[in-house]
């Protein structure tokens, strides 16, 4: 039987989850989104290409996998079909959920009327998310599915005169009628791939083959487990593939997450590595980053490497290994800060704690290294990594009690160290042997 591997994001999305799923995409038959909308911007580099996926897998450049948009997903058909012809040649692999709930006009328009700029406090990325997952969970929302049944047009006008009338309440313009027509005839054009996909992946598993899943947003951007509120709508973690798809946990054969050698984070909420005013590593990061949102052009927030916040992610998901992403940023730093522990209220704690005020408060104990002040793009080769650059793999390993089994070095797919050493494909192998280091995930 094939391999049902997770990739989650370790911290607060981009991560890398794209080029890395990419990249594993070749060793699978099937990748699924199995969470999130268009929320995400995932970046695919294949030599001077670069293409982001906003609701399509990012394995859309390997001819032959099936691409699926799991029922976990919310979906605005849209941005979907521009997707699809900009990314072209993709709809023979195209399947979508008939239960995956989709994002309609009014979602938009309500999360502009309720927040300020249209992203409030939070700092959403203003795409409908928030308020196309309310519906979902107030069981009054619109699924892919219901483009098959009668009677989609009526619950579309139902919806629509309901949100407007919070929208004049609120003193905003109600939306137009005329644009549901438009908006019809958008969703209709998906209703061909539409699917029953938790029977399709169900029945694909059972004929032997492998399945991707890959996570959008990170670890700490989940409703549940994140930095609430400051997180986004849905369950980005390990846990949430299962419901995201309908393929139970015991199908599950490894989990994979992707750690950025530093911390970034887009939006408002707690991020205790942040640096203070005055020091510059923060604006360093960015730039020499380019941290820029692949899907809103907003700067990212940028810090150290954050383990307590890694350990908290590592013990949700509980992954076998860990794929360290943008290790080349780091490559002009005569000394390098990791955050090994936090102070809070004057107890040293390990872990990442759950509440978004308690994080808040909490205040970073850095380990400073020495940098490797050389050049690592594009090596692939781990032993051709400067012995320090080998160091902090080695320490995060250390302090994650997770082995290191990708290293991106670049962008692009081939900027990438795969640690044969380790076994690093072991799960297309045999199934993953539990890591020999143990999880520190105690606090005190
Ligand atoms: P995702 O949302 O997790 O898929 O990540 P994003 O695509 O939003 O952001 C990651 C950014 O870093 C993208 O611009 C990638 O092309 C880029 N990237 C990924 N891996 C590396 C790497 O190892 N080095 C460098 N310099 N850039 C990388
Ligand atoms: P990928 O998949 C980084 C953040 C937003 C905001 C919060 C809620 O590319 O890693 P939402 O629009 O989801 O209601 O916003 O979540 N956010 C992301 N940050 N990467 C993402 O996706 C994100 N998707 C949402 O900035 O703080
Ligand atoms: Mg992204």
């Amino acid at each position: 039987m094939g391999e049902r591997l997770i990739v989650v994001g370790a911290q607060w999305g981009d991560e890398g989850k794209g080029k890395i799923v990419d990249l594993l995409a070749e060793k699978f038959d099937v990748v699924v989104r199995y969470q999130g909308g268009d929320n995400a911007g995932h970046t695919v580099v294949v030599g001077s290409t670069q293409t982001v996926f906003n609701l399509l897998p990012s394995a859309m450049f390997h001819p032959g996998k099936k691409c699926i948009l799991g029922n976990g997903m919310v979906i605005n058909p849209e941005v979907l079909n521009r997707e699809i012809e900009r990314v072209g040649n993709c709809l023979d692999r195209l399947v979508i959920s008939s239960q995956a709930h989709l994002i309609m006009p009014w979602h938009l328009a309500l999360e502009q009327a309720r927040t300020e700029n249209g992203q409030g406090h939070i700092g959403t990325t203003g795409r409908g998310i928030g308020l196309a997952y309310e519906s979902k969970a107030a069981r009054g929302g619109l699924r892919a599915g219901d483009l098959l049944e009668d009677g989609f047009e009526v619950k579309m006008r139902q919806g629509l005169e309901n949100a407007n009338r919070e929208l004049v309440s609120r003193e905003v313009e109600p939306l137009d009628r005329n644009l549901l027509p438009g908006f019809l005839a958008e969703a209709k054009k998906l209703a061909p791939f539409v699917q029953d996909t938790a029977l399709l992946i169900n029945e694909l598993i059972d004929s032997g083959r492998s399945v991707l899943f890959e996570g959008a947003q990170g670890a700490m951007l989940d409703i549940d487990h994140g930095t609430y509120p400051y997180v986004t709508s849905s369950s980005t973690n390990a846990g949430g593939a299962c419901t995201g798809t309908g393929v139970a946990p015991t199908l599950i054969t490894g989990t994979l997450a992707v750690v950025k050698a530093y911390t970034t984070r887009v939006g408002g909420g707690p991020f205790p590595t942040e640096p203070p005013p005055g020091d510059l590593i923060g604006d360093y990061l960015q730039s020499r980053g380019r941290e820029i949102g692949a899907r809103t052009g907003r700067k990212r927030r940028c810090g150290w490497l954050d383990i307590p916040v890694l350990r908290r992610s590592a013990m949700l998901n509980r992954p076998e290994a860990l794929a360290i992403t943008k290790l080349d940023v780091l490559d002009e730093l005569p000394e390098i800060k990791i955050c090994v522990g936090y102070t809070l209220r004057g107890s040293e704690i390990k872990t990442a704690p759950a509440s978004a005020h308690l994080l808040a408060v909490c205040r970073p104990v850095y380990q400073t290294i020495g940098g490797w002040l050389a050049n690592t793009s594009g090596i692939t080769d781990f032993d051709k990594l400067p012995y320090q650059a080998q160091k902090y793999i080695f320490l995060v390993e250390e302090l994650c009690g997770r082995p290191v089994k990708i290293v991106s070095t670049g962008p692009d797919r081939n900027e990438t160290i795969i640690r044969k050493d380790m076994r690093v494909f072991e799960w297309m192998d045999q199934r993953p042997v539990e890591s020999q280091l143990a999880l520190p995930i105690a606090n005190g």
